[in-house]
């Protein structure tokens, strides 16, 4: 099986029912391995014309989207794949049957629809920390629209929605606050890997690094090692504990009642 897609090129290793195939995809070549997809027995491609019929604003709206751009040659029975099919499955018994809920087609909903080209994800959701997905508590929907433009919700590119995806579940470190921390603004994902971590509360950084990328931390001059942080000595500090624990700014997401996000 290969997959392109206009823009880019990836060579794939392909296991299983797609042995021997390749899958391409970005300029940069990525070794990914693909993963036989989901199947409804009995069930043959019909391609995404076909869908067409029936579902038009879906179709209209998925044409703009990066899997859009897929595209596979080769391998008679994975002709198809591309498109609508990729993630619901072949559609021939669905569309004969005239559609309907249910009936003869995935619903995209199970995570290995979206395993099958991104298997590097399924690692991350297996990481210590992650979002309960594999475990079927929530589906990867709950952050990517599947069709739209706008796949990556919790990415946005319009001010204002950056955060929107996550303050559906998580209202209470979304909400605005008397005293804002800055760093919100530029989003979620700044400070917390969202599919998975190995550090607690999924962080990108399990110490002070966290904050010390975006707060310096200068050497005070004449002394022996002493460092300032927000024009502050903060030397004793630093050895209680990260910056957000021990008593002192606790309120990482922000502050209603302390400037210094203390809590
Ligand atoms: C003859 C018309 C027709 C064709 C052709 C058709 N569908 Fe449907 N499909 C429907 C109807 C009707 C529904 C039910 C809509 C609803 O109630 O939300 C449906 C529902 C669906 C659902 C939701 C299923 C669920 O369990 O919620 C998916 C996904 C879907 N179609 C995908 C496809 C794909 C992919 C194709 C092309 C391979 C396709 N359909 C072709 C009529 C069609
Ligand atoms: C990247 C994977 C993917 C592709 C490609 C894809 N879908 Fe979906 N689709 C999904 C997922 C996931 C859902 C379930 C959405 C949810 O969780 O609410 C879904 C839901 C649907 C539904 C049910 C109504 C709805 O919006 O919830 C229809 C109908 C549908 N898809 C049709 C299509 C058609 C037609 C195409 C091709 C133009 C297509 N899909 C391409 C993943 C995909
Ligand atoms: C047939 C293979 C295939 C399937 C199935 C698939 N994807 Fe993708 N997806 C791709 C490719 C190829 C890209 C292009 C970018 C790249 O190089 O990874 C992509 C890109 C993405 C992106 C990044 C888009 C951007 O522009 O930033 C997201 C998010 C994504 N997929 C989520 C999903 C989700 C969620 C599902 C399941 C509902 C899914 N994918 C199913 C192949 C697939
Ligand atoms: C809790 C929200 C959330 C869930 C659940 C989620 N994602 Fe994501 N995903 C994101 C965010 C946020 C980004 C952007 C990350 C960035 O750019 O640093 C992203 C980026 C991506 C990308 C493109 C960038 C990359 O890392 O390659 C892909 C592909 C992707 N997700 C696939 C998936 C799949 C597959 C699932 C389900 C198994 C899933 N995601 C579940 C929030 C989520
Ligand atoms: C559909 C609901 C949903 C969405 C959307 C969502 N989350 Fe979550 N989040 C959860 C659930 C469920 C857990 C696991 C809680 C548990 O295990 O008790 C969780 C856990 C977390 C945790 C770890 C909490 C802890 O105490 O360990 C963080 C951090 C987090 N989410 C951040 C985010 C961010 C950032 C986003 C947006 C990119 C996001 N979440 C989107 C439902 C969601
Ligand atoms: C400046 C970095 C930073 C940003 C930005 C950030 N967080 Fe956090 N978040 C943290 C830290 C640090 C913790 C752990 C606090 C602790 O140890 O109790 C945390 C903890 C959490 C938790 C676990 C419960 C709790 O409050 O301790 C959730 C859920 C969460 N964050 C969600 C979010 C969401 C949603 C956003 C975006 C609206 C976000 N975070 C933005 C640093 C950040
Ligand atoms: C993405 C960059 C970024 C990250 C990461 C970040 N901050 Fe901030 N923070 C800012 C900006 C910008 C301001 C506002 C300007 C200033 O006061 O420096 C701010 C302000 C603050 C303030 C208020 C300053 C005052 O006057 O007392 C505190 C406290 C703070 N941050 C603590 C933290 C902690 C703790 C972390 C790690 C959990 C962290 N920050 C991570 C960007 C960031």
């Amino acid at each position: 099986m290969r997959i392109t897609a206009s823009k880019t090129m990836v060579t794939m290793l392909a296991i299983g029912a797609a042995a021997g195939a390749a899958f391409l995809i970005s300029c940069a070549t990525i070794d990914r391995v693909v993963v036989a997809p989901p199947m409804i027995p009995g069930a043959k491609y019909v391609g995404m014309d076909s869908c067409a019929v029936c579902h038009e604003k879906e179709v209209q709206d998925f044409k703009v989207t990066a899997h859009a751009r897929i595209h596979i040659e080769g391998d008679a029975d994975r002709v198809g794949t591309q498109g609508c099919e990729a993630c619901h499955g072949p559609g021939s018994l669905h569309a004969d049957a005239g559609g309907g809920k249910g009936k003869f087609i995935l619903s995209g909903k199970e995570a290995d629809s979206c395993f099958q080209c991104h298997l590097d994800k399924r690692a991350e959701f297996k990481l210590p920390h992650h979002h309960p997905v594999t475990e079927g508590r929530m589906t990867c929907t709950a952050c990517h629209n599947p069709h739209g433009q706008d796949i990556n919700l919790a990415k946005g590119t319009l001010v204002g929605r950056v955060n929107e995806s996550c303050a559906q579940c998580h209202r209470e470190q979304a909400r605005p606050r008397v005293f804002e921390h800055e760093a919100m603004r530029e989003g979620c994902i700044t400070c917390h890997n969202v599919h998975g971590s190995i550090n607690p509360k999924m962080l990108t950084e399990r110490d002070n690094n966290l904050c010390l990328k975006c707060h310096a931390q200068i050497a005070l001059p004449n002394t022996q090692g002493q460092t300032s942080i927000g024009k502050f000595d903060h030397t004793p500090f630093l050895r209680q504990g990260t910056c957000s624990s021990a008593g002192c700014h606790t309120a990482v997401h922000g502050s209603d009642t302390n400037p210094h996000l203390r809590y």
